[in-house]
């Protein structure tokens, strides 16, 4: 049954009451108006000292009795047809435990389809594939062993026999394009195109009085999560368990189940901590298939991990991306057209889309997007942290700021002109917020910047918006035991973004306690409570109104058992700075005296996440301000600041929340910077797999950043929480480049901002 229930939304600054129906099992919900002592404060993660301390134990620390080792043999060559493979030599290498062989073209098609989050994974399109398997690109698996030490896996791979037959490839987005390219698929490497419009574009731009057209290019990105891919598998009889490194520890399961045809409650995954994902390592992937596989043949647990350069051809990345946008605008900087046309490659997978920003952050009446997939002899691309908004970020922040200049206006004046007005003004606000950290008030226009010495400093920004709410089933269990102990019981995964410490956060503010005094139990399907993957910034949004609801359930079960000997009525009861209390008549009692209470020896309460509250539930947002030094004689780059306001609907813990801002603002300034997959289009391979010769933005690139959390109220679930994993990626590189086109009084196009590109910029400037 629903219920109408008054909410008050908006931020500290301005509110305003709604009425919005939800289930009546619903505990009140967490608005503006909510008195919350716990939620909102700043705590070190719970498993900070284990981290820290090398005592947290991640899936590559995790040994078996018994356990070999898995190795992977890769295809050398970016498109061939595999003939032949013989291990028998492999096979009889001493310490060799157990081999496979991946000849079949359908071998992995179990995978083929669709991972748990919908996104799509390796292969798709060669379900169907018939004769010899076609190796689609240069780190294809071939075939497998599992020995006794990672030395003797190694040396049996060298003895595998693999007879090619090479066929032409191709592996750069331009030459795949050309009628006559080597075709990826049988249908070519052009994908339909993905078309999207509202209103008339043409006509908007006949409204225009100022209209940009530019051309901009983004490179492939690399996941390069610390910790690889990889999995430690167990049989034991029918049932198989399994360690991984996963952002879903419910999809590994699932998949596996069904690659292995045994029911789901056969098989157990376990993730107790994670060095990372962002958007690489949902479902159990070929990784995972082999070392249960590996396993299952030599009847012992099988540990494989990937080495970095496996990590880095064949487990995932962000595709590049050309992106012609034509932008019109009136005087006053009022948005009246925005046209996109973009192309990228995935590799063998899909999912160049850039078009997010372009329909979804500012208001416009008249936009086309236009995006097509080229397919390419490479690794398959993986959702990598706010997928296409990074890319889509840059360019339409940068035509943006194109059309300020042509038109002398200040580019946040542009952005405050074309905001969607909202229900709550939470954007307006950070845009004030983080504009005053950067000291905006400093920016000059472009050409006196260009006046300057050879030394110049320049001010950018871009904006961030992301929309997912995560929602049911997910599952949590809260227990209080006799002795004051309580534990928050929940399957999901903690991807490195201190989901842990917000579960015990959540729980602690229910029951009246301190977060460290949460025992948190995660990662683990054993465990039978469901969450759904770490992917989308969804985990948090979907879990905490689940634990809340628990929490809740557990704390009046612990008011009914104590409330005689308090002489109160349990609906009299608080519970708050571990004390249990009688708000009516005044006494109380310690909360471990309360649960000693208990007459049973525990107290547990189940409870499951409702849906999204309709009518409550925009999306989320940040604004992002940069600010940069370039030597016009070197060509570099220097980020100095960064200052970044975002929102996650109410701030659960203010300080893994900042470090989420951090986080995304660092991969975010090495994605303008640095970061570029190179590939040879000669031989096919990647020329950088590995983080010598694929830069990844480290001390001395850090900027100082200013993280700036704002709270708004806008609830959608109990806890009024939003998704915070992947907004902070979204509008850096854009605001960087902003900065350093503004430093330099000429457009920078092209990222990663190289030397090169710095100085063919200023190159191009000279000459005109
Ligand atoms: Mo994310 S890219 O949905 O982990």
């Amino acid at each position: 049954m629903a219920a109408t229930r008054k909410v008050k939304i908006g931020t500290a600054r301005r509110t305003e009451t709604i009425d919005i129906r939800v289930p009546e099992t619903e505990p009140p919900i967490w608005d503006a108006d909510a008195k919350l002592t716990v939620v909102g404060g700043s705590y070190p993660r719970l498993d900070g000292a284990a981290k820290v301390t090398g005592k947290a134990r991640y899936t590559f620390d995790i040994n078996r009795p018994g356990m070999l080792h898995g190795r992977i043999l890769r295809s050398p060559h970016a498109h061939a047809r595999l003939l032949a493979v013989d291990v028998s030599k492999a096979a009889r290498l001493a310490g060799v435990k157990a081999t496979a062989t991946f000849e079949s073209p359908t071998f992995f098609a179990a995978l083929d389809e669709t991972d748990e989050s919908g996104k799509p994974v390796e292969g798709a399109g060669e379900k169907a594939a018939t004769g010899p398997r076609r190796i689609l690109f240069a780190g294809e698996e071939i075939a497998a062993v599992a020995a006794l030490t990672p030395d003797i896996a190694d040396d049996a791979l060298d003895l595998i026999e693999v007879r090619y037959e090479p066929l032409p490839h191709v592996v750069d987005l331009e030459d795949a394009r050309k009628p006559d390219a080597p075709k990826v698929f049988p249908d070519g490497n052009q994908r339909p195109a993905t078309v999207w419009s509202a209103g008339d574009v043409e006509a908007g731009f006949r409204e225009a009085d100022a209209v940009v057209e530019a051309t901009y290019t983004t490179p492939v990105a690399l996941h390069n999560a610390l910790e690889t891919h990889g999995a430690v598998a167990e049989w034991q009889g029918g049932k198989l368990t399994v360690w991984a490194s996963t952002q879903g520890v419910f999809g590994v399961r699932d998949d596996l189940a069904k690659f292995f045809k045994v029911p789901s409650r056969d098989v157990r995954v376990i993730s107790e901590y994670l060095g990372g994902g962002f958007g690489a390592k949902f479902g159990a992937g070929v990784t995972g298939v082999v070392a249960a596989l590996l396993a299952k043949k030599a009847g012992a647990p099988v540990k494989l991990m990937l080495d970095r350069q496996e990590e880095n051809l064949a487990t995932g990345n962000r595709p590049d991306s050309v992106q012609w946008l034509k932008i019109g605008a009136k005087r006053n900087g009022a948005l009246t057209a925005i046209h996109l046309r973009s192309y990228g490659t995935g590799g063998i997978g899909g999912g160049a889309g850039v078009s997010g920003p372009v329909r979804m952050i500012y208001a416009c009446p008249n936009i086309k997007t236009e995006e097509q997939d080229i397919s390419t002899n490479a690794g398959f691309a993986m959702p990598f942290r706010a997928p296409g908004f990074p890319q889509g970020s840059f360019a339409l922040e940068s035509t943006l700021d194109e059309i300020a200049d042509r038109l002398g206006l200040d580019p946040l004046a542009l952005r405050k002109t074309n905001y969607i007005d909202r229900p709550n003004k939470g954007l307006m606000e950070q845009y004030d917020l983080a504009a005053r950290a950067i000291g905006w008030e400093r920016r000059r226009p472009p050409a006196e910047n260009a006046a300057a010495g050879p030394i110049r400093r320049g001010f950018g920004m871009g904006t961030a918006t992301w929309g997912m709410y995560g929602g049911p089933p997910a599952d949590a269990t809260v227990t209080i035991h006799s002795d004051g102990r309580v534990e928050c019981i929940c399957g999901t995964q903690d991807i490195g973004t201190g989901t842990r410490t917000a579960m015990a956060v959540v729980t602690a503010e229910v029951l009246g306690l301190k977060p460290e005094q949460i025992k948190v139990v995660l990662g683990d399907t054993a465990t039978g409570m469901y969450s759904p993957a770490s992917g989308g910034s969804v985990t948090l949004t979907s879990i905490l109104p689940a634990i809340r609801a628990a929490a809740e359930l557990a704390r009046d079960k612990l008011f009914r058992a104590v409330a005689p000997a308090l002489a109160a009525k349990p609906e009299d009861l608080e519970a708050s700075g571990g004390r249990v209390r009688d708000r009516v008549g005044g006494r109380s009692a310690a909360f471990t005296a309360a649960a000693a209470r208990l007459k049973s020896a525990l107290i547990s309460a189940q409870a499951a996440r409702a849906d999204n509250y309709p009518g409550v539930g925009i999306e989320s947002f940040g604004a992002q301000f940069a600010e940069v030094e370039v030597d016009t004689g070197t060509g570099r780059v220097r980020v100095l600041r960064i200052a970044a306001a975002h929102d996650a609907g109410r701030t659960i813990n203010r300080l893994t929340a900042e470090s989420q801002v951090n986080g995304g603002v660092i991969m975010g300034l090495s994605y303008a910077l640095l970061e570029r997959r190179v590939m040879d289009a000669p031989t096919g391979i990647v020329m950088n797999p590995n983080l010598e010769d694929y830069k990844i933005a480290a001390t001395l690139e850090m900027p100082e950043i200013t993280p700036i959390m704002m709270d708004v109220y806008d609830p959608a679930n109990n806890a009024g929480v939003k998704g915070l994993g992947e907004p902070p990626v979204v509008p850096t590189a854009a605001a960087i480049a902003n900065a350093v086109s503004n430093a330099l009084g000429v457009r920078v196009r092209d990222l990663p901002l190289t030397p090169d590109v710095i100085l063919a910029a200023l190159a191009r400037k000279e000459q005109a």
